[in-house]
């Protein structure tokens, strides 16, 4: 590895990072956030998901930033909206700024999910392509770790501003990175920028034959050419694709990652962890903490069981752990602010226990999974706006799990709620079961062959 493409890998790892931050740091704060503002239901989850939102609108104009400006310059400004909406949290005078915050910062992430994966895959080696992808999974869940551990720090003062605001710490590193990052070279090459082009992969890849690496650059963007406008994408010859893909991207959301993610803290509340301090702890290592740990199953396992093992048998961990939360609430009394002091009961530790092994199966399974079938699964002509799409529904789906999540715990009560969230982890696996064929070891082209025979 060079010393530029360590600085590639740093773009991933931080962009990674950030994201994951942002997932995590919410739970924390919002107990503070709830006091200082003295939010409605309604409110709480306003503030919780428009991070969502945001990064729903990042991650539609991604594509089209990273073609006209460069991926460099596309992260630097997901880099710079990710510090500007931290900064415009920390100092939030009014929920309505604090919002606003949340939306940029959002878009931040919506924009760096997307080119950052993509700059890396343009720039890494193909032979270490695989690895690069896992590392920024491996990212993902190591911020909402260290999201976490910052909340049991500063949970004992509630002091929200700081935990939010400390976001802008990776924001101010992803631009300091980029800046000196290398541009992609198959970006200058669309540009017609080949001296530039020729520079940058010689630096990057010094052991490569720089002039043949520019020329399969070419032929691929030639091929590119020929990318499918949007109607092409719903046409019937590639339904089946596009229903696997948006369908696991939606049901990576609905089966409720999030609302464990995002409202851990409040589930740990109810479950009778009386303190800030001891629910911040629950919270950093029965959900962080064992996320990251997991993440290690997939990359161990993904290219060798297959990705649809992983799936059935993930699937099967969390719809049966989020029924047996869903009958532990049914021993554990609505809680209405005045919890016990003495701590958990045995139904909250029973709670605790179901938890880790939904995040555990979650983690080794549809986590890492669902991101690398859908971009595996498209026919070349197709890929980049199929992925887009299956990208913007993902996020669109986490955004109504984490606005309607405490709501529906409201009207439904938390038993059924998690026990409505094991129903469609069983939906999920029997259309898995039926609808998702298995990739592991197939290139791309027989992949694609695939749909041709079926169609
Ligand atoms: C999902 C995120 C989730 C994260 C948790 C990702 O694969 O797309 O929505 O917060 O996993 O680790």
């Amino acid at each position: 590895m060079t010393r530029w493409l360590l600085v590639v890998l740093a773009v991933s790892l931080v962009a990674g990072a950030l994201f994951g931050y942002d997932q995590g740091v919410i739970s924390g704060a919002l107990t503070g956030v709830k006091q200082t503002f003295s939010l409605s239901l309604l409110m709480i989850q306003v503030v919780t998901s428009w991070v969502t939102l945001g990064a729903l609108a990042g991650s539609l104009v991604a594509g089209e930033l990273g073609d006209r400006l460069g991926r460099k310059r596309s992260i630097l400004v997901a880099g710079g909206l990710f510090t500007f909406g931290a900064a415009v949290q920390w100092a939030a005078p009014s929920v309505l700024i604090l919002v606003t915050g949340r939306f940029v910062i959002g878009a931040g992430v919506g924009i760096a999910a997307v080119s950052a994966p993509l700059y890396a895959s343009e720039l890494a080696p193909a032979q270490l392509r695989g690895r690069f992808v896992s590392a920024y999974q491996l990212a993902i869940t190591t911020g909402i770790f260290l999201a976490y551990l910052i909340n049991a720090q500063l949970s004992a003062s509630a002091n929200w501003r700081l935990m939010l605001g400390l976001a802008a710490v990776p924001g101010v590193a992803l631009v300091l990175i980029a800046l000196i990052a290398p541009e992609s070279p198959r970006w200058l090459m669309s540009r017609n920028r080949r001296a530039e082009a020729a520079k940058e992969t010689a630096k990057v890849q010094p052991d490569v034959d720089v002039k043949a690496q520019l020329q399969s650059i070419e032929s691929a963007i030639q091929q590119d050419t020929q990318k499918a406008s949007w109607a092409e994408i719903f046409s019937p010859k590639w339904r089946r694709p596009l229903l696997i893909a948006l369908g696991l991207a939606i049901f990576q959301q609905i089966t409720g990652i999030n609302a464990i993610i995002y409202y851990a803290n409040q589930i740990f509340a109810s479950a009778g962890f009386s303190t800030e301090v001891s629910r911040a702890t629950v919270t950093l290592w029965a959900i962080g903490g064992v996320n990251v740990l997991s993440t290690f199953i997939a990359i161990a396992f993904i290219d060798k069981v297959g990705r649809r093992l992983l799936l059935l048998v993930g699937l099967i961990g969390m719809g049966v752990s989020l029924a047996v939360v869903g009958v532990a609430f049914h021993f554990i009394a609505p809680t209405t602010g005045v919890l016990a002091a003495s701590g958990p009961t045995p139904a909250g530790i029973v709670t605790v226990i179901a938890l880790i092994v939904f995040i555990a199966s979650f983690a080794f399974s549809l986590g890492p999974v669902v991101w690398t079938v859908m971009n595996e699964i498209f026919p070349a002509q197709i890929r980049a706006r199929g992925v887009a799409l299956a990208t913007a529904v993902n996020w669109g789906a986490a955004f109504l799990v984490s606005q309607f999540f405490l709501s529906l715990v409201d009207v439904l009560g938390s038993s059924w709620t998690f026990c409505l969230l094991a129903l469609f982890c069983a939906i999920g696996w029997i259309w898995i079961y039926l609808r998702v064929p298995e990739t592991r070891g197939l290139t791309l082209e027989k992949i694609q062959d695939m749909w041709a025979l079926k169609a």
